[in-house]
């Protein structure tokens, strides 16, 4: 938790992560609850489908090489949580390769590797914390940006126009400009790892039960979202289309319990 505090705040000060006694937190859950409506959900829908379409791209020019999935689905949700989140287009998903050259991917990746013991005398601990100062940097930059925007308009449905129409009922403020940013790293921390492997493990359990893959591929050609001789070049996929894929949304549910078992029993692998 410290950690956490770290690295989305210079000085460490609480977020809607961190704290639930903290004056500002239940503005802050108050306040961001309505950008995760099914609506505003929806209206997002438009860029999830633009990221994964960039993926796809990379993944037909790269036929027959090797692709790291996990890298490239990390890369997808950085990307939908700026653009539809923030407003923000990182591009991490433009090139799969891209390494220091994108700085907000690179961070994300460092920040939540760290050795979880700040005490520990490890290289990686001061390597730790100038990725921390880069992260926090990469938010309060993108707040400038965003500020920059002008006040959001009432359709202005992105986590980030919530955060700034939140106003303290006791002095009628906006969040100072520093929670605000640390309030947004909260949403790229909370989001990145959690979905981005929830979609690597998905796509590898399905792959490795053949069994699962057909019944999913079924589906999907039944709504004709897949590639067949009938139909070669399949309808993209709508927002509504998801409640139909039942058996491909079980599919994932079961894939992230494992994900999840995953990722907690690793966590002192890779602190080590
Ligand atoms: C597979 C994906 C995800 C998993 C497994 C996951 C898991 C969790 C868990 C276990 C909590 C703690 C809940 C609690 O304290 O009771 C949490 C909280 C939170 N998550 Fe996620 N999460 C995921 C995706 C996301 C995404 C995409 C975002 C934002 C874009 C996000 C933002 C948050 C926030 C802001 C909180 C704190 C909420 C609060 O304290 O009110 N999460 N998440």
């Amino acid at each position: 938790m410290v950690m956490l505090l770290q690295l989305l705040h210079a000085e460490g000060k609480p977020n809607i992560f961190t704290s639930h006694t903290d004056e500002y937190w239940r503005l802050v859950r108050k306040g961001v609850a309505p950008a995760f409506s099914p609506k505003n959900i929806r209206k997002g829908f438009g860029h999830v489908l633009q990221v994964n379409q960039q993926l796809i791209s990379i993944l037909e020019d790269s036929a027959g090489a090797e692709i790291d999935l996990d890298n490239a689905t990390l890369r997808v949700t950085l990307d939908v949580i700026g653009r539809v989140g923030f407003g923000k287009d990182f591009g991490a998903t433009r090139d799969l390769n891209s390494g220091k050259a994108n700085l907000a991917f690179d961070m994300m990746e460092a920040g939540m590797h760290l050795p979880a013991n700040h005490e520990l005398p490890l290289p990686s601990v001061k390597q730790g914390e100038e990725d921390f100062k880069a992260f926090r940097k990469i938010m309060s930059d993108m707040l400038v940006d965003i500020k920059r925007r002008g006040e959001p308009p009432e359709t202005d449905t992105t986590i980030a126009a919530h955060l700034l129409r939140i106003r303290d009922p006791a002095s009628g403020q906006p969040l100072p400009d520093d929670r605000i940013a640390a309030e947004a790293g909260v949403f790229f921390t909370g989001g990145f790892e959690t979905t981005g492997h929830t979609i690597a493990w998905a796509l590898f359990m399905i792959s490795a039960h053949p069994e699962v893959e057909a019944k999913v591929l079924a589906e999907l050609q039944a709504l004709h979202l897949m590639p067949s001789a009938a139909q070669p070049q399949p309808r993209l996929m709508t927002y509504d289309d998801l409640a139909k894929l039942t058996y491909t949304c079980n599919a994932i549910k079961a894939s992230h319990y494992f994900c999840i078992r995953f990722m907690f029993f690793c966590t002192p692998l890779n602190n080590a």
